[in-house]
């Protein structure tokens, strides 16, 4: 039987709890560092998004407040001097850059622009034959501009021409003096020369 006054034996002692490794801390704390840096990437990603979406805005704005402006080239150009031009002759000097013939007669200078009245082909100068031809449909006219063949249905258009303040010619293709509205003896539609 056994010895109810026995002693009790003591409880063995508990095993120490071992230590949490060092490397399970420093792994926390990445994590935790590893989350913060997530939090200021995407805090600062926010910024940036949200700053280049108020710079450009920001221009968009700025955009409206000037119209849009189509820069076209002037429509006078300076022609030279009369005397640089020949009595009884028709100057093609200007036709490829300014669509512009400048005739000289008797007694006055004046500019016509080299475009068909029919559909607005750039007629040619034919010296030989004294007359303008178009190659589009055979339209001619006449050294002074008046239709006479060809389907166009009236004469050739005139430009203003004037002596600006240098004494040069300055020829303004913004207005037009019309033959059909007898406009070709209004001034600023010839030059006395
Ligand atoms: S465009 Fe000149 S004749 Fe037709």
């Amino acid at each position: 039987m056994a010895d109810s006054t026995e002693t009790k034996k003591p409880a063995p002692p508990k095993p120490a709890k071992p230590a949490k490794p060092a490397a399970k801390k420093e792994e926390t704390k990445s994590a935790v560092d590893t989350l913060w840096s997530r939090r200021d990437f995407f805090s600062y990603s926010g910024w940036a998004m949200f700053s280049a979406a108020l710079g450009l805005s920001s221009l968009y704005f700025l955009r409206l407040l000037f119209p849009r402006v189509l820069f076209e080239p002037s429509p006078k150009f300076k022609a030279g001097n009369v005397a640089d031009y020949t009595v009884g002759e028709v100057s093609t000097k200007w036709v490829k850059d300014q669509r512009t013939w400048i005739v000289r007669e008797e007694g006055k200078l004046y500019a016509i622009y080299a475009r068909c009245t029919h559909l607005g082909c750039t007629p040619l100068w034919l010296r030989t034959e004294g007359k303008y031809k178009c190659p589009c449909h055979g339209s001619g006219f006449t050294m002074d501009g008046i239709n006479f063949e060809g389907p166009a249905p009236r004469p050739l258009e005139r430009l203003k021409v004037e002596i600006g303040a240098d004494g040069q010619i300055v020829v303004d293709k913004s207005k037009k003096f019309l033959f059909e509205k007898g406009e070709w003896d209004k001034p600023g539609s010839f030059l006395m020369a």
